[in-house]
């Protein structure tokens, strides 16, 4: 039997076993609860999934959204997803065994995946192969929905007519616009119910260098409070991994940060990513 511990930042499982999730009845329920659980807690950490292959991980992510490649830095991922795109990706620091090198995979920065391309993935998840000990390679996670929730409701409606500029340092991809705030479905228990609306900040550290229309200059003081909001200590989590957990997470709805204290030791995640169909509008949001 499942054991689901929801809280404040995460909801936590234990004792999933791995089935088929698209065959029924017994995957399609549990992959019913598990987008469920993400749409509700936007990070769900699952634990003891040790035994979980490449293509067991790319099968489970793919309950949430299409997996896809996500762009990352030098070398090409070392391993090809099932249907053959690039979308399960090693990452490692000192392994000698892994084709990257600490230098190129450092994500020691808050941030939402990809943000600076035009559809960024909704979810990313992340399954701890190797970790360091010593409690080190945390990874944290802010909640953006929070955030937005406690701003006064004039500043809400305000940010909710802005769109951003990101764009990548390192020169990967182009400069896009997407909107300060996004507004996901949160489905209801009862079938009947109508879906409610959970809006979010959708802007990084990382990625975002502007308001669109603004100069940097301008844009700074308030990116710089929304940031403050989202990064105040009651939206963080942090999570200390064990070998097998498995964590994903609503990249619409939260900001992560990896922790870079484990230079010297072994840390090995894969990562995927899914679900480029971030609902980005086109045009500002409706009055709330
Ligand atoms: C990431 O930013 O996608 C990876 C975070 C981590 O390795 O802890």
């Amino acid at each position: 039997r499942i054991n689901f511990t929801p809280s404040e930042h995460a909801a936590f499982i234990t004792n999933l076993n791995q089935p088929n999730y698209f065959q029924h009845p017994s995957g399609f329920k549990i992959a019913h609860f598990l987008r469920t659980a993400i749409n509700t807690h936007s990070l769900v950490i699952i634990s003891n999934l040790n035994s979980l292959s490449p293509s067991a991980h790319v099968n489970l992510t793919s309950i949430f959204g299409e997996p896809g490649a996500h762009p990352q830095r030098g070398k090409p991922p070392a391993l090809p997803c099932l249907t053959g795109t690039r979308c399960l990706v090693e990452v490692a620091t000192n392994d000698p065994a892994s084709p990257y090198l600490s230098t190129q995979i450092k994500a020691d920065h808050w941030h939402s995946d990809v943000t600076f391309s035009t559809q960024p993935p909704s979810y990313t998840s992340l399954l701890a192969k190797q970790i360091p000990g010593e409690g080190r390679g945390d990874t944290m996670w802010a909640s953006t929905s929070a955030a937005f929730a406690e701003l006064s409701p004039a500043l809400q409606r305000t940010v909710s007519t802005l769109f951003a500029v990101h764009r990548d340092r390192s020169g990967l991809g182009q400069e896009v616009t997407h909107p300060v705030v996004v507004e996901i479905e949160q489905q209801q228990k009862g079938m009947k119910e109508k879906p409610l609306r959970r809006r979010a900040l959708f802007v990084n550290q990382q990625f975002t260098s502007h308001f669109a229309g603004w100069t940097i200059e301008e844009s700074a003081p308030l990116l710089n409070y929304l940031y403050q909001k989202v990064l105040a200590p009651e939206h963080v989590y942090r999570h200390r991994w064990s070998v097998g957990d498995f964590v994903v997470w609503d990249n619409r709805q939260t900001l992560h940060y990896g922790i870079f204290d484990s230079q010297k030791m072994h840390r090995t995640m894969h990562r995927t990513t899914a679900g480029y169909n971030c609902p980005i509008p086109s045009s500002p949001l409706s009055a709330l």
